[in-house]
């Protein structure tokens, strides 16, 4: 055993043994108190009336049932107050209103919740010219709205966009969609806690809307729109110069290093909330990776420091041993692990394309990157590498959202769930991989699928 593991299981059995002996002192007032007051208990305890104000005495039957209203109003006043705020804040648009309500129910999350209830309470009291439950019923909703809001809106975003997007597509009415559909589908979720269900459904990774961009007076990609369902593969297609790889480029910025370029539309992540192109630059990129044709591991590093070049270069600091465990879990997941574990401080350049792709695959997963968007992964790559690589794709897709352009019609059929096709800068079509191979929609999808060109 190592002198850091002796340590560390010194330090775990110290705090075991000194938390034992806290606890004894604990465990003998509660028996004290259970002794001493069992025997001393009758029904009357329950029973007995209030004696006056500032009497001792009396029974708890009296707190107990005004415990029990005074929740129950400030509930029914604080919930449908809350869940209409809540769908208010997720369904509006970002504004001066919004952006003032968000910033005031963070802040009452804490401290301040408590002196806008007691002031609320006073001010109740004093107009109402008494103490009564009602009061307190109405400080206590006060106190409850700014939670209850917040976490409706987290249930909210689990509601999939494509349950909503069928409502709008039935013709729904926004009040009839908010009391028929988002209301029902939230509550479960509210009171129970039990979301698992809505998790298990569909979720937006990233929504594109409208998305163009421009090289100088040159339109490259036109009005691209498309949603991205979690933990999905979606393969995108088109012949060469169609905009394939510019397309996937704004997903993680990186038109924001060439000068020529401009960028419009909306990239929405975070449920909608948050778009890319407004986000910081660098924590886009922190969340979605790219892997490029050409492997690019690095040539100054090692694989150790290959695999950690994310937090090298965005000078996070790690422990010795965290820094150990990122790089075996992340070699591990890129199936890179069992052929370079013995050389891991030798250079990366060193190793094969395929396993330095799988390489710079380990790198952006250690990043722990929600999407990982993949520009041709495997064009430089024997068959045998091609295999290897499309494998860590289908598994990884338990983990992480994936976007893979590729030229080859069977490594789109073989790993991917849904399908685009892009010509001329357009998004020709975009449908499950299944309905694009076997009955697509458009001509020019037939004819590249078919190999009439490309
Ligand atoms: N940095 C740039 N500056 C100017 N024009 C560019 C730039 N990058 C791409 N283009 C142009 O944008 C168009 C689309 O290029 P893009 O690389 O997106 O196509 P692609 O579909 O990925 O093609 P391929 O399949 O050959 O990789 C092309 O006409 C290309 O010349
Ligand atoms: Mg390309």
């Amino acid at each position: 055993m190592d002198i850091r593991t002796l340590k560390t299981k010194l330090f775990s059995y110290t705090c075991f043994v000194l938390s034992f002996i806290a606890m004894i002192p604990l465990v003998l007032i509660v028996f004290y108190l259970c002794r001493e007051g069992l025997a001393r208990m009758d029904f009357s305890f329950f029973t007995e009336t209030q004696p006056a104000p500032g009497v001792s005495g009396g029974g708890v039957s009296n707190a107990i049932i005004g415990t029990l209203f005074l929740t129950t109003i400030s509930t029914l006043i604080a919930t449908p107050i809350s869940i209409l705020s809540a769908i208010y804040l997720a369904f509006s648009k970002k504004s001066k209103i919004t952006e003032m309500i968000n910033l005031s129910i963070s802040v009452l999350q804490s401290i301040p919740a408590i002196v806008v209830g007691l002031a609320t309470y006073t001010w109740v009291v004093r107009s109402m010219g008494s103490f009564s439950m009602i009061s307190g019923a109405i400080a206590l909703a006060v106190m409850m709205i700014p939670y209850i809001t917040v976490n409706t809106v987290e249930v909210i975003k689990l509601i999939p966009q494509t349950t909503i997007e069928a409502a709008y597509a039935m013709g729904g009415k926004f009040s009839l969609i908010v009391f028929r559909v988002i209301i029902p589908t939230i509550l479960p979720g509210l009171i129970t806690e039990q979301r698992s269900e809505m998790k298990t459904l569909p979720k937006v990774a990233l929504k594109v809307e409208n998305l163009s961009v421009w090289f100088s007076q040159n339109h490259v990609v036109k009005n691209v729109n498309l949603t991205v369902h979690k933990n999905k593969i979606v393969a995108i297609m088109g012949p060469s110069g169609c905009g394939k790889s510019t397309f996937l480029r704004a997903i993680n910025r990186m038109h924001d290093l060439t000068e020529t370029a401009r960028v419009s539309g909306k990239i929405l992540i975070d449920g909608g909330s948050s778009d890319i192109l407004e986000m910081d630059a660098m924590s886009v990129r922190q969340r979605i990776g790219m892997v490029f044709q050409r492997p690019n591991p690095f040539p100054n590093m090692t694989i150790y420091q290959n695999v950690i070049s994310g937090y090298i270069l965005t000078g996070k600091k790690l422990k010795k041993q965290e820094k150990d465990q990122l790089v075996e879990e992340n070699l591990k997941k890129a199936a890179l692990w069992d052929e370079v574990k013995d050389r891991l401080h030798s250079r990366g350049i060193f190793l094969s394309g395929g396993q330095q792709q799988r390489l710079c695959i380990a790198r952006s997963l250690a990043m722990k990157v929600e999407t990982l968007l993949l520009d041709e992964p495997t064009s430089a790559l024997d068959p045998i590498a091609t295999t290897k690589i499309e494998n860590l794709i289908e598994k990884l897709k338990d983990e992480i959202t994936i976007i893979v352009v590729t030229h080859s019609n069977s490594q789109a059929s073989r790993i991917s769930d849904y399908t685009g096709f892009m010509y001329l800068g357009e998004l020709i079509e975009y449908d499950s991989t299944k309905t694009m191979f076997t009955v697509p929609k458009n001509k020019k999808t037939e004819e590249y699928l078919t190999g009439k060109f490309g």
